[in-house]
């Protein structure tokens, strides 16, 4: 194994990016601008790209990807984020193998926790398509000296955004200082915060691609029950926040009949019960510790008045 320092991170390189406008792709774009990389967004609404000199964007789809196959050639990386489509897994194949086949070096993606097989419908996408990636023969490369290297391919594997928290659950906490949710009031949640997401991506998409080679990283950022969520609620926006449980059935059909949300999803979200602690490996990957849940209000209070 090699010895790697922050000096060896690169800036040179062209890094392309998939998903670049979301709530945590856009972190990405700040994270890899701020450190003077040159990206391409691939981006089906390229108004919604950050403007600036570094940044070149290319508008298109999942449905049709041949902007994405004519303005990959040239760069050696790509972060990978696919939005929540019921295809998941054949969109990030079939990006991938044109990634790769383009000989990029190193594909970064955003999976999801690692959870049983077929426990939930919309985690299995994610599930299988890591296991097709990984096994994909463009990710080899003959090189000219008759030896085969294998293109990297990172998985980014965390469990629920704290931004799920505005996605999902603002309309009660704005219009009634309530937080609704399944779990019982003193259960352990995870938590993982975007910007640490976004910022180990970055640092990764900037490192040399045999230090993380084919890695996988759990990301739990913190964990925190309801009643410590509705506490810290209530101390950073200097009104009282209460906790409401109520049945997954009655979630779910908020979910499905107000929010107009799929099956899929919304049994996810209103059924979902599994606590991981902390990841320790994240402050390897960060530098730092981890973002709270605290923090992660303090910084999106606006939001939430
Ligand atoms: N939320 C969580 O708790 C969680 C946890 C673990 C893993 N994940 C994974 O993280 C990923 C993103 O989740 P999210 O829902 O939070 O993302 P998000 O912020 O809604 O971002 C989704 C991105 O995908 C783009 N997109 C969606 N449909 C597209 C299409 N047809 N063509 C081109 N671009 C398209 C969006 O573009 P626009 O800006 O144009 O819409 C946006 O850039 C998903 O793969 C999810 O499974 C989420």
């Amino acid at each position: 194994m090699g010895n790697f320092t922050e000096k060896e991170t690169n800036t040179k390189e062209r890094i392309y990016v998939v998903g670049g406008t979301g709530n945590l792709g856009s972190l990405v774009v700040q994270e890899l601008v701020k450190s003077g990389n040159s990206i391409t967004v691939y981006a089906r609404s390229p108004q919604k790209v950050q403007q600036h000199d570094a940044i070149t964007v290319v508008q298109g789809d999942y449905s049709d990807l041949i902007p994405l196959k004519k303005s990959i050639p040239g760069h050696t990386r790509l972060f990978l984020m696919v939005g929540e489509v019921s295809n998941i897994r054949d969109v990030v194949v079939a990006i991938s193998k044109i990634a790769y086949a383009a000989d990029i070096q190193q594909i970064v993606e955003i999976s999801v926790k690692r959870l049983p097989w077929r426990k939930f419908l919309i985690t299995d996408g994610h599930i299988e398509a890591e296991k097709i990636v990984y096994a994909l023969p463009e990710r080899q490369k003959n090189n000219n000296n008759g030896v085969t290297t294998t293109k990297s391919f990172v998985s980014l594997r965390p469990t629920n955004f704290m931004s799920n928290v505005v996605v999902y659950y603002l309309d009660s906490i704005k219009n009634e200082n309530t937080l609704i949710d399944t779990a019982d009031p003193n259960e352990p949640q995870e938590w993982t915060s975007n910007t640490d997401i976004a910022e180990v991506a970055a640092k990764i998409l900037r490192d040399p691609t045999e230090k993380h080679q084919d890695a996988a990283y759990g990301l739990v950022s913190d964990i925190k029950t309801p009643l410590e969520r509705v506490e810290i609620l209530s101390k950073v926006l200097g009104r009282t926040i209460t906790y409401k449980q109520v049945s997954a059935q009655e979630m779910y059909d908020k979910f499905v009949k107000t929010d107009g949300m799929d099956h899929a999803t919304a049994y996810y979200l209103a059924s979902y019960q599994d606590v991981d602690p902390v990841t320790r490996g994240l402050p390897i990957l960060l530098g730092r510790a981890p973002e709270t849940f605290e923090t992660w209000v303090i910084k999106n209070k606006n939001l939430f008045l």
